[in-house]
Formats: structure tokens, sequence, C-alpha cells
């Protein structure tokens, strides 16, 4: 492969062709699902991506199964021309860029069952929000069958479910979870930061400095419930933010838990809208 030019493709059968012949060479694939509208967050990705692995490929599809919200899909950001820039500026070799018809010849009516992991948090406000997912996340391990894939951790239960995934269908294919990139003022990059107003903007950095603070003064004595009501408190009393839900969760089952344990490792989430952007973040708390 000519390591100069980057191939944007559109169709699986081009793309599994172009793989199997670098396969047969040894060669490793790393892969980068995303919706476009790319931003230092995946660019991160990409770079992780290209240390550990011969051939990048990187995604752009928004995908709609995964929207229970219409006009959130229609608002989505989308500039795929931009995305392909920073792809190739960030020598990616190979940009996979679907339409509907490619990705859903036929309706796709798989049910997925990812247990408690989908009843909490994103689960419960974004209904079939994971199920549209993994569908679409299988659809693609299958298309490029990678060695390792990579996930942002902003997406913390994505990437738990993702994980099952894995295991449910016995891919081989590392998942690679990479840390938040963060703008200077702590907000987490997100394509859906482009949607806010101004003043929306300057509000959304409450949001990590809440989090943040709640687990810094966590201590075993602190009961989640106060946390929880400090959190909702302080998110609500900025006009511009509206929390949906704040839950610590332990971080390998996502159960949320009701007292602090210093022994079991946590992690907090949240979301928060900003009118109609819908934001979240998460962070470690042991
Ligand atoms: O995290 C995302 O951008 C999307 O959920 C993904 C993994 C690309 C599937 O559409």
């Amino acid at each position: 492969m000519n390591a100069l030019f980057m191939q944007i493709v559109h169709h699986i059968k081009e793309l599994k062709a172009i793989l199997l012949q670098q396969k047969e060479n040894g060669v490793s694939i790393g892969f980068v699902p995303t919706m476009g509208a790319l931003h230092e967050g995946h660019l991160s990705l990409v770079r992780k991506c290209k240390q550990s692995n011969d051939i990048t490929v990187v995604s752009i599809y928004v995908n709609p199964a995964q929207f229970n919200n219409k006009n959130d899909l229609k608002s989505y950001p989308r500039d795929s021309e931009r995305d392909c820039k920073l792809l190739s500026s960030e020598k990616c070799n190979i940009v996979f860029i679907p339409d509907d018809k490619e990705m859903y010849p036929v309706p796709d009516t798989r049910e997925f069952n990812f247990g408690l992991m989908e009843q909490v948090m994103e689960g419960v406000h974004r209904t079939g929000h994971f199920n549209g997912v993994a569908k679409i996340v299988s659809k693609l391990f299958e298309a490029v069958e990678p060695d390792k894939a990579y996930f942002g951790q902003k997406d913390f239960q994505q990437l738990a479910i993702i994980r099952k995934l894995v295991k449910m269908n016995h891919y081989d294919i590392e998942i690679v979870a990479c840390p938040i990139v963060r703008e200077k003022n702590g907000l987490a990059m997100s394509s859906r930061n482009t949607l806010l107003t101004k003043e929306q903007r300057n509000a959304a950095p409450l949001i990590f400095k809440v989090i943040k603070e709640a687990s810094n003064n966590l201590t075993s004595h602190h009961s989640v419930k106060s946390v929880k009501e400090y959190v909702r408190n302080t998110i609500n009393s900025n006009k511009l933010l509206k929390l949906e839900y704040y839950e610590i969760v332990e971080r390998n089952t996502l159960k949320p838990v009701s007292e602090i344990s210093l022994k079991i490792p946590l992690t907090a989430c949240i979301a928060v809208y900003a009118g109609n952007i819908r934001l979240i973040d998460n962070i470690d708390i042991n």
C-alpha cells in the first residue's frame, strides 16, 4: 500500500478486497470507527492506532440506528471533506465512508441483549441506542476485521458494551480504550460541542468541574445520595444547563452503587443538556 496516499472507499466489497490483499502480506490492521465531524479526540485515536498497526482504517458513518431522537440525527454535524483533509494529514491509510444503503441493504432486525449494562444511564435515557451501536459496530468489525479497534473513554458505557459485543460474537479484535481529550477549560471534546452557542460553550466546562470536584471530595463517609444532590443542584444552578443523570457505577459491571467503597473501582458518569444539545462525561473515582 502506498503510504503517501490515503484511499477513500465507499463500498464494503472494495474495502474487503483491499484489506484481504494487505492481510495476505501479513500487515496488521487498526480500526477507528467514527461518525465524522472529527476533533482532537478522534485524531488522538488515529495517532494511537498508527503507532501499533501497519494500516489504519477510519470509518465515517452517521448511524441512524443509534439515534433515538430524529432532530439529533438531523442536526448531527457532517463535513466529510474536512474530515478527509484532517485524516490525510494524520497519514491515515484508508477512510471508509459508506451510505445507508451500503450499511443497511436490508432492515437489520437484530436484538442484542447486554443485560444490566444497557439498563442504566445512556441505556435508560436513549432507548435502543446501544442496540443501534451494536448493529453498526458488528457490521463494521465484520467488514474491516481489524486486529485492534480504538474507542474513546468519553463514551464509557459504549466501551463496556463493545467489549461485551466482542466477547458475545467471539471477535478476534483487541479493543483499545483511549483517554478523554479535553479542551483547556476541561470540557470533554465532542462533535456536538460545535452545535453549542457561545453562551452554552462558556457554561459547559462546569460539567467536568463538578464531577471532578465531587470525585476529589468523595470518601467512604459520603452517601452517594448527597453527592448526587450536590451535582444536580450545582449543574442546575446554571440556567443554561440541565442535569439528566449523574450516576456512580462499578467500573467493570456498570452496576450503580449507593455507597462509596474504596475497594471497587468506580466511575462517575454524567449527562447534561445545554439547550437541545446533550453532553456526556465521566471520571474514574478510585
Ligand atoms: O462513538 C461513536 O462515534 C459511534 O457510536 C460509533 C462507535 C462510531 C458507532 O456509530
